[in-house]
C-alpha cells in the first residue's frame, strides 16, 4: 500500500495528541471553524474533547490545577500538612538538602498524594501527572479547595460513556448510544474523520451507535478503535465507519471489529454488509475476513453447502459471499446456478494467503441485546 499522504485533500490538523500518542493525520476533519488556525489539537482520550492547547487539556484532567495549586500549598503546608510533610521528608533522605524550589513543589504534591494512595510522577520537577486517581485524595481536596481549586474539575470519565458489553482480559467494547451521548458521538466523528477519506461526516449522530474498543489499565480505558452501525438500516449495513487509531493498527484490532460488528448481526439474527464505499484498507480487512470465515466453513464441511447457507451460519450478506469466493475462484456457473467448487489443496493455499484471524471474540463474554 502506498503513502496515504498522497491521497490528502487540504488537510487542517496535522497532528493531535490523544493518551499517550502523538498521531499524524491522513485526511481533512470538517473541525469547527475556531480550530481551523491549529496544526495540532490535544484530544481528552475518554470524552474526545479536544483543545488547542495542551494547558487546556491539563486543566482538562486536573493536572495543571493541581500545579497552580503549589503556591498555596507551599503557604499552607505547614499549618495543615505539617506532619505528613515531615515525616515524609524523613522516609525520603535522599531529596534531603539542595533541592530546588520547582522541586519542592512537586515533592510536597507527591507526598500528600502518597498519603492518600495515589502514585503521581514527577517529570522535570515541575509538571506532573496524576496516576491514577482516588476519590478520598480528591475529596480530601475538595474539602480545602482553597488549596486544589478542584471543584470545578472538567472530566470525570476513565472510559467511554455508555455500556461496557464485552470484556476480556485487558480488552473491553463499550456501546454508546448517539442520542444519548450526543457530543461524545460529534467528537469521535471528528476524531476519525481524519483518517478516513471518503466517508461523510454524519452530524446526526442520533441515529447511530458507537462500538468503542478499549485496552484498559489502571488509569483507565484507552480507545484503539471503533465502529459506528445505524439503528436501523434499510440497507442491512451492519457497520457504517470502522477505524483502529493509527497507532494500534496492523495488530488484529480491525479483524476484532469486523468480527464484532457479525457477531452482533448473528445475534440480531440479520445478515449484515458495511456500508460503501469501503477504503483500500478497509476492504483489504474485509476481503481477508470473509475469506478466513468462509474458507474455515468449506473445509470442515462435508458435501454441498449453498451460498444462502452460509450466509445464514456467517450473517455475512450473500453478495459478499459471492464476490468473494468469485474472487478466490471457488465458484462456478453451472445450468445457471453458482456452484461453489472447493478443492481442498485450493482451500488450503487461500488460507494461508488469508493470514491469521487476529484477535478472536470470544461470543460468550458479549452481554447485549439489540437495539430497538
Ligand atoms: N498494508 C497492507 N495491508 C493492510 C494494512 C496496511 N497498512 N492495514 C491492514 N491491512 C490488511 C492486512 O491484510 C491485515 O491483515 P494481516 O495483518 O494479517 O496481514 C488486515 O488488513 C487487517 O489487519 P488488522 O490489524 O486487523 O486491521 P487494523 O487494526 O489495522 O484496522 C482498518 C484495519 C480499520 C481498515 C484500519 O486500517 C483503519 O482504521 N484505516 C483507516 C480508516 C479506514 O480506512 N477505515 C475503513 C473505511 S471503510 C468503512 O468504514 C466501511
Ligand atoms: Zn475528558
Amino acid at each position: 500500500l502506498r503513502e496515504h499522504e498522497e491521497f490528502t485533500k487540504v488537510k487542517n490538523i496535522a497532528t493531535i495528541e490523544l493518551g499517550r500518542y502523538e498521531i499524524e493525520t491522513w485526511y481533512f476533519s470538517p473541525f469547527p471553524p475556531e480550530y481551523n488556525d491549529s496544526v495540532k489539537l490535544y484530544f481528552c482520550e475518554f470524552c474526545l474533547n479536544f483543545m488547542k492547547r495542551k494547558e487546556q487539556l491539563q486543566r482538562h484532567m486536573h493536572v495543571l490545577r493541581l500545579i497552580s495549586a503549589f503556591d498555596h500549598m507551599l503557604y499552607s503546608v505547614e499549618l495543615i500538612l505539617k506532619n505528613w510533610f515531615i515525616n515524609g521528608m524523613q522516609s525520603c533522605g535522599h531529596f534531603g538538602f539542595g533541592i530546588s524550589l520547582a522541586n519542592l513543589k512537586v515533592l510536597v504534591l507527591c507526598l500528600v498524594a502518597k498519603n492518600y494512595g495515589v502514585e503521581m510522577n514527577a517529570f522535570g520537577g515541575v509538571e506532573i501527572e496524576m496516576v491514577q486517581s482516588n476519590a478520598s485524595l480528591l475529596d480530601e481536596c475538595a474539602r480545602i479547595s482553597f488549596l486544589f481549586d478542584l471543584q470545578q474539575r472538567k472530566c470525570d470519565l476513565k472510559h467511554p460513556p455508555g455500556d461496557e458489553i464485552y470484556r476480556n482480559g485487558t480488552l473491553s467494547m463499550f456501546e454508546v448510544d448517539g442520542k444519548k451521548n450526543k457530543v461524545y458521538g460529534q467528537n469521535l466523528c471528528y476524531l476519525a474523520k481524519l483518517f478516513l477519506d471518503h466517508k461523510t461526516l454524519y452530524y446526526d449522530v442520533d441515529l447511530f451507535l458507537f462500538y468503542v474498543l478499549c485496552e484498559c489499565d489502571d488509569r483507565g480505558c484507552h480507545m484503539v478503535g471503533y465502529f459506528s452501525k445505524e439503528k436501523h438500516s434499510e440497507e442491512s449495513y451492519n457497520l457504517a465507519c470502522i477505524l483502529t487509531l493509527p497507532p494500534y493498527q496492523r495488530k488484529g484490532y480491525g479483524k476484532f471489529l469486523i468480527a464484532f460488528s457479525y457477531e452482533l448481526s448473528k445475534k440480531e439474527g440479520k445478515v449484515g454488509t458495511p456500508e460503501r464505499p469501503l477504503s483500500d484498507l478497509g476492504l483489504l480487512s474485509y476481503r481477508g475476513y470473509w475469506t478466513r470465515v468462509l474458507l474455515d466453513i468449506l473445509k470442515k464441511h462435508k458435501g454441498n453447502i449453498s451460498i444462502k447457507e452460509l450466509s445464514d451460519m456467517t450473517a455475512i450478506k450473500a453478495e459478499d459471499i459471492l464476490t468473494t469466493l468469485q474472487s478466490l475462484e471457488l465458484i462456478q456457473y453451472r445450468k445457471g446456478q453458482h456452484v461453489i467448487c472447493a478443492d481442498p489443496k485450493v482451500l488450503d493455499r487461500h488460507l494461508k494467503a488469508a493470514g491469521c484471524g487476529g484477535l478472536e471474540v470470544d461470543v460468550s463474554k458479549l452481554i447485549w441485546t439489540p437495539y430497538k
